[in-house]
């Protein structure tokens, strides 16, 4: 009886969502109704649902990318400021490989296990790992609120068009010595270690580099973070090399990030 009415209810939640986002049509006739539906669990389509209550977003305007793992959605709030939603797929996900990045940090001793449960974990983990940065003066999409497998971020970009990927800019030697001083300063002033810092996950702005997805990066304290810091700079560096630009020995950064 209670499950009936809590699924009664559920159903009718939905069909407020959708209709509140059929009735925001997008110039290009984008079905977002549709493609949320098809796409987002019912769950994911409740917490969206509940961050409209909330008033953390006014409505959800497109698709942004797809990866394997999450989904970046464009939304708006109230201001008709642009928000980034990352949303990490629950059914989909191979969470075993992350598990490296979690097992052995310090700020995560009480793991529960359960699939779902890693997920609502990776991505408060990255909203953590966002503020911590954030609270640094490190440059990362200012993190707003996360709840369950959703992440609400600052959108870097324009119209709903995310920045260009380092990889995708023309980059020189100030944008080395960037990327360097960010690894430098997010050892020493955040005490974290990215753990997939490269070409992919920094944009570039017209006000810099910005770094992002951030749900790998790992306390200092992680058995493995020296590990990872070299593999961090080891990828960077590759990538500068291979454009041109000359780079110093990564063992030489190393040394210096850790003195
Ligand atoms: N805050 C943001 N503002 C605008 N666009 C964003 C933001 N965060 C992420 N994106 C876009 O979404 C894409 C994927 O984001 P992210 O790298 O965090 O996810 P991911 O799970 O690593 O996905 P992938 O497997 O594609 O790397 C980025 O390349 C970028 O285009
Ligand atoms: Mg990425």
């Amino acid at each position: 009886m209670a499950h009936d009415i809590s699924r009664k209810l559920e159903s009718k939640l939905d069909k407020k969502l959708i209709s509140k986002l059929k009735k925001r049509q997008l110039d290009d006739g984008f079905k977002k109704g549709k493609v949320i539906n098809e796409v987002l669990d019912k769950p994911t389509v409740m917490t969206l649902y509940k961050m409209i209550k909330d008033n953390i977003i006014a409505y959800v305007n497109g698709s942004v990318s797809a990866g394997k793992e999450s989904l970046l959605f464009w939304a708006v709030d109230e201001n008709n400021v642009d928000v980034a939603l990352k949303i990490y797929l629950v059914s989909t996900s191979n969470f075993k490989k992350r598990e490296p990045y979690i097992i052995g940090d310090p700020r995560f001793l009480k793991l529960k296990k359960g699939t779902k449960n890693l997920v609502h974990l990776w991505a408060k983990k990255e909203f953590r790992n966002l503020s911590q940065c954030y609270d640094c003066g490190i440059s990362v999409p200012k993190p707003l609120y996360v709840t369950n497998n959703v992440l609400a971020m600052e959108f870097i970009g324009e119209n709903g068009s995310p920045a260009k990927i380092l990889l995708e800019s023309k980059i020189d030697d100030d944008d080395y010595k960037e990327s360097i001083s960010i690894i430098k300063h997010l050892y020493k002033n955040a005490k974290l270690v990215h753990g997939d810092f490269s070409e992919y996950n920094i944009f570039k702005t017209k006000k810099g580099l910005t770094i992002f997805d951030l749900g790998s990066a790992i306390d200092l304290r992680h058995p493995n973070s020296h590990e990872f810091l070299k593999r961090d700079i080891n990828n960077i560096t590759r990538f500068f090399a291979k454009r041109g630009i000359s780079v110093n020995e990564p063992s030489e950064i190393f040394e210096d990030i850790v003195k």
